[in-house]
């Protein structure tokens, strides 16, 4: 179920995309459930900006339902008839409780087949339960449930249980069909709400059950922006435990953002204050030092990160070194062993094995060989304020500082590139250009001229 608005977060955005861990609510919960059942069995309920919710999710793989109108959950799961009444068990996850395990989805499951019960609902334990629908046992032993009562229906009798209903189900999809016309929108939202199925079930002599979570942490929703951010700070951590038991070192966790997809190989040390987002691949033995932020990119093994880089959907080779304070943009490939330093700012290039780029530099759409040696303050000028074009540098190539490469411009192989040139034709193999207006020294000038300014003050 995602079709919900989630009016208590005061977004323009849909509830169930905000992000938790660096990616939408939505798509962990499609991630569990695909863990359980394959992705064509699996349907996503849509209706608030229901193309924005299709769109950030799509390459699941997962079908979709529409919910024009949302007018309760149990309206959410009239609006799938078609979809579901075929099934002989419908699994009911709700769309904005990321936390949920594909484990224990798989236990709820078990458990409804091995009760043949007809509904059965996933409950917890929760020391504060203010908001949640309340379980009202059948009895005092056993695991048969009377009704569901929501918070605003509550007596103040039924507000002291603790039982939780989690807003996950499982249904016997034959009879969910055969009786949810049963629900009525009698209740202080006028919504249809699917937990008065249980009182429906129990009024036909249905059997409907419930199973305690182990680990309430687990269903917890995502109904505030306070809830989002007690979400994202859990599964974040638990990304951290996740990353430390696989031989990571990560010095603070507390201060580090490092996003559910991420991945980093053993050994490799992370320091304070850093952040590793979207699908980030760190390699084995690297160190990321303090204030760096690296998106969807990808470093090889034994790479240094020194303090303050930025990088964005670059790949870095094993042995590299960069910053501190690099700023990698997207397109940017640093080959093994390559340095990038202070202040150098790349963007779609090459960079070859072995080469630096130590200081104060712009590199942009450049084809940069090995064992390339680029001065400090060397810019190539790719854009013409129409086109961008491009700068080529082969191996062994050295710039002295302060270059200017006005592209398209080449500069070929072990060539050498005088200090502030400005460079606007290609240079041949193993030649070297000098660019720059030849220095004109006047003898005595300085002295001449202090001497004048004397005479006139006097
Ligand atoms: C629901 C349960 C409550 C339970 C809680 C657990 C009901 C009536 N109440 O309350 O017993 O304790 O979950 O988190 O079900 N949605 C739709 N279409 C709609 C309305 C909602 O798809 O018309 C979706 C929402 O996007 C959301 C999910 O259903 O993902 C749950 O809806 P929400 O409004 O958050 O229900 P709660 O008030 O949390
Ligand atoms: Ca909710």
């Amino acid at each position: 179920m995602a079709a919900g608005k989630g009016t208590r977060l005061k977004s323009k955005h849909p509830k169930v995309l905000h992000e938790i861990g660096g990616k939408p609510i939505l798509a962990h919960v499609i991630a569990t459930a695909v863990k359980v059942v394959p992705a064509q069995n699996v349907f996503v309920i849509v209706g608030h900006e229901a193309e924005r919710v299709r769109e950030a999710v799509r390459a699941t793989g997962v079908n979709f339902v529409l919910q024009a109108e949302q007018r309760g959950t149990g309206h959410a799961l009239m609006a799938a008839r078609e979809a579901l009444s075929g099934y002989d068990q419908v699994l009911v996850l709700s769309g904005d409780a990321p936390l949920i395990t594909a484990e224990t989805v798989r236990k709820l499951s078990d458990f409804h087949r091995g009760q043949k019960a007809t509904m059965t609902l996933l409950s917890a334990d929760l020391d504060n339960p203010y908001g949640y629908g309340r379980v009202i046992r059948k009895g005092a032993r056993g695991v048969e449930v009377q009704a569901i009562v929501e918070e605003k229906s509550a007596n103040r009798r039924q507000k002291r249980i603790h039982e939780i209903n989690s807003g996950f189900y499982a249904f016997d999809g034959h009879a969910l069909y055969e009786y949810i016309d049963r629900l009525s929108t009698a209740n202080p939202h006028g919504e249809y709400y699917l937990t008065d199925m249980a009182a429906v079930f129990q009024r036909a002599r249905k059997k409907v059950v419930a199973i305690k979570t182990a680990d309430a942490g687990e269903i917890l929703g995502s109904n505030t922006r306070a809830e989002m951010m007690m979400l994202d700070a859990r599964l974040r951590l638990a990304k951290c435990r996740e990353l430390l038991d696989a031989g990571v070192t990560i010095f603070y966790p507390h201060t580090c953002v490092i996003d559910s997809d991420v991945e980093v190989g053993a050994d490799t040390v992370i320091e304070p204050f850093v952040q590793l987002l979207g699908s980030t691949k760190v390699g084995a033995d690297c160190r990321i030092r303090s204030y760096s932020v690296i998106g969807n990119s990808v470093l090889g093994n034994g790479v240094t990160v020194r303090p303050g880089t930025i990088m964005e959907d670059s790949r870095i080779g094993a042995g590299a070194v960069l910053g501190p304070y690099s700023h990698l943009r997207p397109g940017s490939e640093v080959g093994e062993g390559a340095h990038v330093g202070n202040f150098v700012e790349t963007k779609k290039i090459k960079l070859g094995k072995g080469s630096k780029a130590n200081h104060l530099s712009y590199l942009g759409d450049a084809e940069i060989g090995e064992g390339v040696n680029i001065g400090a303050g060397t810019i190539t000028c790719n854009y013409d304020g129409v086109n961008k074009h491009k700068t080529v540098i082969e191996d062994g190539v050295f710039i002295g500082s302060d270059s200017t490469l006005v592209a398209p411009v080449k500069i070929g192989r072990g060539a050498y590139v005088a200090a502030a040139s400005c460079i606007t034709d290609d240079v041949p193999a193993d030649a070297l250009a000098f660019g720059r207006a030849r220095q004109s020294v006047k003898e005595g000038w300085a002295r001449a001229k202090r001497e004048a300014q004397k005479e006139k003050h006097r």
